[in-house]
């Protein structure tokens, strides 16, 4: 039921299927350009009182420049927004806000160190009278609105608990609570799933039918069509800003979907299995790491040999993003040693490593993988500005920089990997999230380093770039070079990988040659049960750990903090370099990594 786009004004009014329920929003002819770049282009869209509404699309689609414009983060250059009805002219998220709506960013903007219950009611607290006539703000009100509604909508919180703390799941759902706070009728969520685990996506629909059911209008921006699938009831597909597709979920197929996105269909690449795997590349003996508090990584040892792709799956939190920065050498460890091509490198610099041919694409690649305040062509040469052929590490041309072989070659990525942009002078913070995955694993594959760790490297990323990103995978195993890759898609690590690592309370519980390898193996590993057949398992994962993600801190420890600033380092040395050549830094006091919420955020309430 593909409708082409010039009878999207006649189908925006009269939807393919019956799909009852009044228009809660419409938007009409709705347009946005960003200098040559058209993100959206004539759209029209109806969202029905108490349904869930997917939108679809290639990365750059346009998908999050319509919702921040229905959300009033940016302002719309042409067509109409109608909300219940009444046309609306939102001068940004506060009006957007009391005309009912809500919105969960692609990337979290939380305070980090403050409390659930205060995030959620951040501007826009309950008072209780304090002396000289001054409100204060009433905690124990807080408290119990939170719980309230927690429970009203089967969100598990606890609101004491420090955000920093939390998984990302447990993130998410104070970012949902923030906006039924601020009782949204009408509720946007861009991208939720990116970053979370299988059974987070389970309590996560399960909250959304929930809202629907109860009348909250849902907008559910993913790449996934199986969730599409699952839990939404009509969907919309954008293609370079233009709406391609309408359907009623339940006259739609995974392939008509997948055509409407892209124009055509999608093989899935396989790892064939062919050759012989080389010398060991990486070598982990006996590792363990201490998060300050526990033991996040217990007595972990594997290896990764030339010309083999080894998985590490496991549920979020498990010990996988600890043992990366062990390998990485962002965080310390308790026992054990790292070797890299057969030297011991277990105290060695991060930049030590990188040199001895260590690639990273890093799972957070707004805070570890890129500099947001810099170009495309600036990220694209982030790590290798220093060395041939655009610095130089020796000679009269030592410290200096050449613009313009880094500007050439980003060209040359950008044309290579598809990656949809103004050009290689446009900020990285501006692009796609799908676009920005794009440039960090470009750069990351660019230099053939004999081993590259790669987490969670199709996050993000539409179906046709992951198909683009797993050929590129296989071709770096196939030219010799080993990879270490963390996913926590089983279908990622069925396609990809000549052995499964399953990790589980910081131990290695199980592992499978891609033979062996099965969802349902794979996954009953996770889930904590004994493997079927553990060939290659080390001791039982220690009691005293848990696979609850929420339970082991994903992020906020120490080792977060230092590995969050790897790429920081960087970002400021190229800064430097940049400097001398001439140039001055875009922007000074915005380090990568810093999760600042977002001034354009809505928590301004107070204005209200
Ligand atoms: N602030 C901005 N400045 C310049 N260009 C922008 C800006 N915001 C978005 N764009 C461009 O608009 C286009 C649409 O981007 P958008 O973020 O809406 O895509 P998307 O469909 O959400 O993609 P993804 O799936 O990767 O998140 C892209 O080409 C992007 O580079
Ligand atoms: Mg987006």
């Amino acid at each position: 039921m593909v409708s082409s786009a010039s009878d999207d004004a006649a189908d925006a009014a009269r939807p393919p299927a019956p799909v009852e329920g009044a228009a809660a929003v419409e938007l009409i002819g709705i347009g946005k350009r960003f200098g040559s770049v058209v993100a959206n282009d004539g759209v029209d869209l109806v969202l029905r009182r108490g349904t869930v509404h997917a939108v679809m699309g290639e990365n750059g689609a346009g998908k999050s420049t319509l919702m921040s414009m229905l959300f009033g983060l940016l302002e719309p250059d042409s067509g109409e927004i109608r909300v219940d009805g009444r046309s609306m002219r939102f001068a940004g998220p506060l009006d957007a806000i009391a005309a009912g709506l809500g919105m969960v960013h692609q990337h979290f903007r939380l305070f980090d160190t403050m409390s659930v219950a205060d995030n959620v009611v951040y501007g826009a607290e309950p008072r209780r009278p304090g002396v000289f006539g001054r409100a204060f703000v009433d905690r124990r009100a807080a408290d119990a609105r939170v719980r309230e509604l927690a429970a009203r909508y089967g969100l598990d919180t606890d609101p004491a608990a420090v955000v920093g703390s939390l998984s990302a799941g447990a993130r998410q759902r104070v970012e949902i609570l923030k906006a039924l706070h601020r009782d949204a009728r009408i509720l946007i969520l861009d991208e939720p799933t990116a970053v979370l685990t299988p059974s987070e996506v389970d309590s996560l629909f399960a909250v959304i039918r929930r809202a629907a059911d109860a009348g909250t209008t849902v907008v559910l921006v993913t790449h996934k069509i199986h969730e599409v699938l699952a839990v939404s009831d009509e969907v919309t597909v954008l293609r370079d800003g233009r709406v391609t597709g309408r359907f009623a979920t339940r006259d739609a197929s995974a392939a008509e979907l997948v055509r409407a996105m892209t124009g055509r269909a999608i093989a899935e690449v396989k790892n064939p299995g062919t050759g012989t795997p080389g010398e060991t590349v990486l070598e982990v003996e006996g590792l363990s790491v201490s998060d300050g508090r526990r033991t996040v990584v217990s007595d972990v040892s594997l290896s990764v040999r030339r010309g083999e792709i080894v998985g590490i799956a496991g549920v979020s939190g498990n010990g996988q993003h600890e043992l990366v920065a062990a390998v990485l050498g962002t965080l310390g460890v308790a026992a054990g040693h790292v070797r890299l091509a057969g030297a011991d490198v277990t105290g060695a610099s991060v930049r030590d490593r990188r040199a001895r041919g260590l690639a990273v694409i890093p799972e957070d690649r707004r805070g570890e993988g890129s500099a947001v305040t810099m170009t495309v062509a600036e990220n694209a040469a982030l790590g290798h500005h220093r060395s041939a052929p655009i610095g130089a590490s020796t000679g009269i041309r030592r410290g200096w920089m050449s613009l313009k072989v880094e500007r050439s070659q980003a060209r040359e990525l950008i044309a290579d990997y598809d990656v949809r942009t103004s050009g290689e002078q446009q900020l990285i913070g501006s692009l796609s999230g799908g676009n920005a995955q794009k440039v960090v694993v470009a750069r990351e594959l660019a230099h053939g380093a004999p081993l590259l760790i790669a987490e969670q490297p199709t996050q993000g990323v539409d179906v046709g770039a992951i198909e683009a990103i797993h050929g590129r995978l296989l071709d770096y195993r196939a030219a010799g070079n080993g990879v270490l890759l963390v996913s926590h898609e089983i279908s990622e690590l069925l396609a990809l990988a000549d052995r499964v690592l399953v990790m589980y309370g910081g131990a290695i519980v199980a592992s499978f040659t891609a033979a062996e390898a099965t969802t349902e193996r794979i996954g009953a590993a996770m889930a904590g049960a004994a493997a079927a057949d553990p060939t290659e398992a080390s001791d039982a994962a220690d009691p005293t750990l848990t696979a609850n993600a929420a339970d082991v801190p994903a992020s906020g420890t120490d080792g977060d903090e230092a590995s969050r600033s790897h790429f920081a380092a960087t970002s400021r040395e190229a800064d430097t370099a940049h400097a001398a050549w001439g140039r001055a830094p875009r922007e000074t006091g915005d380090v990568p990594g810093a999760t600042a919420p977002d001034p354009t955020a809505p928590h301004d309430g107070d204005r209200a």
